[in-house]
Parts: structure tokens; C-alpha cells; sequence
């Protein structure tokens, strides 16, 4: 067992990061249509950006004013920055960390549940890192009602890897104080659950 950062870094040494752009597009196209859809000039952070390349499309729309990713890898960080002098980076730990002017959008996928306290993260994004009106929009795979899931942590050989149903990542949201609270799945198929999806607004 090693921590989600240790074995994230390992998956850039290996290349297996570019594997995440392709298992996780279809999602993440989802929730950034759902969170874009009436943003005009916005600015975006991604929690937990892997090798950047959500920050890389996002910077490209006409609407976009400004993306920053932020991820503890060291190795998914250098390797973004080496692909992209336009958008910003930062390594950090995602609850060590907050934006020196708050953001419109934060979106994050396939990260949250690598936090012990995964509720006190969404509360520090809610009052640090988005402005009033602005919104946060995560995506997971690893949730109780996707049962094929349930194996990653001993898989993946990963010691913090947290299960919560859909209502409660919900109720997660709007304990942090997110008003609008909405959860959707996204690609359910057979015994596969999808993607969980869960956003709320700043008020
Ligand atoms: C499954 S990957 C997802 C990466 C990216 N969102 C994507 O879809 O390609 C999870 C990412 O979360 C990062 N991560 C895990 N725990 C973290 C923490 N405490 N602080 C910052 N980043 C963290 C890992 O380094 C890794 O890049």
C-alpha cells in the first residue's frame, strides 16, 4: 500500500497518466458543458489536474479567461508545466492550498476520495478557493452504488481511498454551504455505475 501521490507519480513514470485523459473525457466533457454553459470570462481551477490536460482544453475555449491545475505530484506537475506555458500549476496539497484571487469554476475528477476528511476539503474549497455565484463540479467512479469499484484501493495497491453513497457527497456539498446541490451519473452501463457526478453553487 503507498499514498495516492506516491502512486500517481509512479503512473507519470510509466506513462500511465495519458490513459486518464482517455478513460475520463467523456465524463469531464459532461460536467464542463453542465458548469460552462452560461460563463462568459471565467476563470478555472482544476483540483487535482494529473498531467493538466483538462486545463490545456479548457484554455483554449474563447470563454475562458484564465485555468490553473493543481496536483501533490511533483511528477504529474512538472509534466503538465512541460506541456502548456499558458496555463498555471501548482503542487500542493489540495487542503494546503488556495488561489490568491477566487475562481469562477472549480472542477475536479477522480480525486476527492484520496482525502481522509474529504468533507472538510470541499468546505475549504467552498470558502477559499470560488467566488459568490461560482461553482464546483467533481466527478468519481469510486462511490457505494458502483459496486465494480469497491476494488480498486487493494488493485491499485493505495492506502486512502474513501466510499460515500451519492447522498452523501451530497450532503457533503451542502453541509460546506453549496446551495443548488445536484448529483447525475454519467455513463452507467450494466453492472457499471458511472460516473458519480455532484456541483453546487457558492452563495
Ligand atoms: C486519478 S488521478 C486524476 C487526475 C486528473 N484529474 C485526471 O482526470 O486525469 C488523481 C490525482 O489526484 C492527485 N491527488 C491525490 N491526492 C492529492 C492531494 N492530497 N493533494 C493534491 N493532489 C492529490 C494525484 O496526484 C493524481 O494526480
Amino acid at each position: 500500500m503507498d499514498t495516492p501521490i506516491n502512486v500517481f507519480s509512479n503512473w507519470v513514470r510509466s506513462g500511465k497518466d495519458e490513459g486518464m485523459e482517455k478513460n475520463h473525457s467523456s465524463s469531464v466533457k459532461d460536467m464542463i458543458a453542465f458548469a460552462t454553459k452560461e460563463l462568459k470570462n471565467f476563470s478555472f481551477i482544476d483540483a487535482g489536474c494529473g498531467n493538466g490536460w483538462v486545463v490545456r482544453d479548457i484554455i483554449k475555449e474563447p470563454s475562458c479567461a484564465s485555468a490553473i491545475g493543481v496536483d501533490g505530484s511533483a511528477d504529474m506537475i512538472k509534466k503538465a508545466k512541460g506541456l502548456d506555458d499558458i496555463g498555471s500549476y501548482y503542487c500542493t496539497d489540495l487542503m494546503a492550498w488556495e488561489p490568491k484571487q477566487k475562481v469562477d469554476l472549480v472542477h475536479s475528477m477522480e480525486v476527492f476520495y484520496y482525502f481522509e476528511k474529504p468533507d472538510l476539503l470541499i468546505e475549504h474549497i467552498y470558502k477559499n478557493w470560488i467566488e459568490p455565484g461560482g461553482r464546483l463540479i467533481m466527478g468519481i467512479d469510486f462511490y457505494t452504488e458502483n459496486i465494480p469499484s469497491h476494488s480498486w484501493p487493494k488493485d491499485c495497491a493505495i492506502s486512502i481511498m474513501q466510499l460515500f453513497s451519492e447522498k452523501e457527497w451530497a450532503g457533503f456539498f451542502k453541509s460546506a454551504g453549496f446551495g443548488e446541490v445536484k448529483s447525475w451519473r454519467h455513463g452507467k452501463k450494466d453492472e457499471w455505475g458511472g460516473t458519480l457526478i455532484v456541483t453546487g453553487k457558492v452563495k
